[in-house]
């Protein structure tokens, strides 16, 4: 059975994650096609609960539901504007939302509240983000989009960029993409912004060899995926988020310094750490990313809810 609850890329075995690829790929054909999507989901309510801003997680969740026939519950801001102001735990709020829908999304600022809920749940859970942790599906849908356009989910360079201590897609992309035969990683990221020891630690325990580098133009040339991420202004002090702010932009310059074959990915939002003159470039592969969202969570919600 497809698992129930998903907190974190380890929570799905290689065939699983070959089933996403695979129901995701049929999804987009039909997105794009005249056939109408099959309403598999017909009779399902499912419930968006966001305790940390949103545009792509939350909106593909609920996006996803409604084609595929379901119904969604949402609730934005749920700090402030569910009863968790008023003091609830997360396990009490999951409980009773767990009695209105089939399946609930959250996405929390506390790294353990998502895992947390899923104890006690009584409904699929799927983790869409947990503070400084892991964005599993974000994670899919990446690979999903390396798949679409490199014709491979292995045998790759991939340089990872930006806030790599704080960056939960990119700490589940790592884990992820560490499943699959010579994929060569390099970090990119300010010294104090390195991967945590968590990750180190379980990269080493599998002998999964990485390099940590500081800086971003000497590698453009050689990567075929180059991963840029936002430096995280809601993780740090402002003196922090000085330091380090605008470290690292990716301009028309440093673009066509890299191979003709390569991609550039973004998991977004940005704020300048790629120029708007990219997007153009044929390279540039991070819109391409917010339709692989829509189209692998169409995948799990089928996957988990049409049994
Ligand atoms: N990539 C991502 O998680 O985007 P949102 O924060 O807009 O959901």
């Amino acid at each position: 059975m497809f698992p129930q609850r998903i907190i974190s890329v380890s929570d799905l075995s290689d065939d699983q994650i070959g089933e996403v690829i695979t129901c995701a790929k049929k999804f987009e054909k039909t997105l794009s096609g005249k056939q109408p999507l099959p309403r598999v989901l017909e009779g399902k309510v499912i419930a968006t609960l966001f305790f940390q801003p949103s545009t792509r997680t939350r909106l593909s969740f609920e996006a996803a539901a409604l084609k595929l026939g379901g119904e969604v519950l949402s609730m934005e801001n749920a700090e402030i504007n569910s009863s968790t102001a008023k003091g609830e735990s997360i396990e009490d709020t999951v409980m009773t939302v767990g009695q209105y829908t089939d399946l609930i999304i959250i996405r929390h600022y506390d790294q353990e509240s998502v895992a947390k809920a899923a104890l006690v749940s009584p409904k699929p859970i799927i983790n869409a983000g947990d503070g400084t942790g892991e964005h599993p599906t974000q994670a899919l849908l990446d690979l999903y989009t390396i798949k679409k356009r490199l014709g491979r989910m292995n045998n790759f360079k991939i340089g990872i960029v930006g806030d790599l201590k704080n960056g939960r897609t990119t700490h589940s992309l790592i884990k992820l993409l560490a499943r699959f035969e010579k994929v060569d990683f390099t970090f990119i990221s300010p010294a104090g912004l390195t991967v945590p020891d968590w990750l180190r630690q379980e990269l080493d325990s599998k002998n999964i060899p990485f390099r940590e580098v500081t800086n971003l133009a000497k590698y453009l040339s050689e990567l075929d995926v180059l991963y840029m991420t936002r430096i995280q202004q809601e993780y740090m002090d402002k003196d922090e988020y000085q330091k380090y702010q605008s470290v690292y932009c990716l301009d028309q310059v440093g673009v066509k310094q890299m191979k003709e074959s390569a991609i550039v990915m973004h998991p977004l939002p940005r704020v300048d750490e790629i120029t708007r003159s990219v997007d153009l470039d044929p390279r540039a592969a991070y819109f391409d990313q917010v339709r692989s969202g829509l189209c692998v969570r169409m995948a799990l919600l089928k996957l988990i809810l049409d049994r």
